[in-house]
């Protein structure tokens, strides 16, 4: 049988990815301000504690206001920067918006929240869910793996960056079908929500 050459099975290609749901947001995004320079000097694949702080960098230079929106019909996100190695975005939340469970396939990620406040819900096989609230400032490293659920908390609107790496190509998005837990692939543009 031939054998599937590595780098096809983990490729991360960025092309040809799905097409986003309508209505499509920008498409090419600005060029990257020059405060956020840094992000193209990522050159390998790097882990949660490296996006996490790179996530806190856009934070804190306030370049993230150019990325947001506000929308009331969905959830809606801007791309900041994508090459081989990570994809970093902007993330806008209106009360009501959430993610619903989910786990990125094999993206580390890191967030950082720019304004207002999310919440974060995790999942415990024989427990109930635990959740926590991140302000401003506050961030979160989600390793490999990693699974959680994010909403809306306080902010108008709520402002959360989110760089993962390697790029998020796909995610798995979890649903509940009698009684049993199923996870659905997903590309990784998905507009992610609850079932
Ligand atoms: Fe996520």
């Amino acid at each position: 049988m031939q054998q599937v050459p590595l780098e096809r099975v983990i490729s991360t290609s960025l092309r040809p990815r799905p097409s986003w749901p309508t209505p499509e947001p920008r498409w090419p995004f600005p060029e990257l301000p020059a405060q956020l320079s840094f992000l193209a000097e990522v050159d390998r694949q790097i882990h949660a504690p490296q996006l996490a702080e790179l996530s806190a960098e856009i934070v804190q230079s306030g370049r993230w206001r150019d990325y947001v929106t506000v929308c009331e019909e969905y959830r809606d996100y801007r791309l900041v920067y994508e090459n081989d190695f990570i994809d970093v975005w902007v993330l806008s939340w209106l009360p009501g918006q959430e993610t619903g469970f989910h786990d990125h396939e094999i993206s580390e990620v890191g967030i950082c929240v720019a304004q207002g406040a999310i919440r974060e819900h995790h999942m415990h096989l024989h427990a109930s869910d635990t959740q926590h609230v991140m302000g401003e400032g506050q961030t979160q490293q989600g390793p490999f793996g990693y699974i959680h659920r994010v909403e809306y908390e306080e902010g108008a609107p709520a402002v959360s960056v989110h760089a993962y790496s390697p790029p998020l190509a796909w995610v798995g998005q979890y649903r509940e079908q009698s009684g049993q837990l199923l996870r659905l692939r997903q590309p990784g543009r998905t507009r992610l929500a609850p079932a």
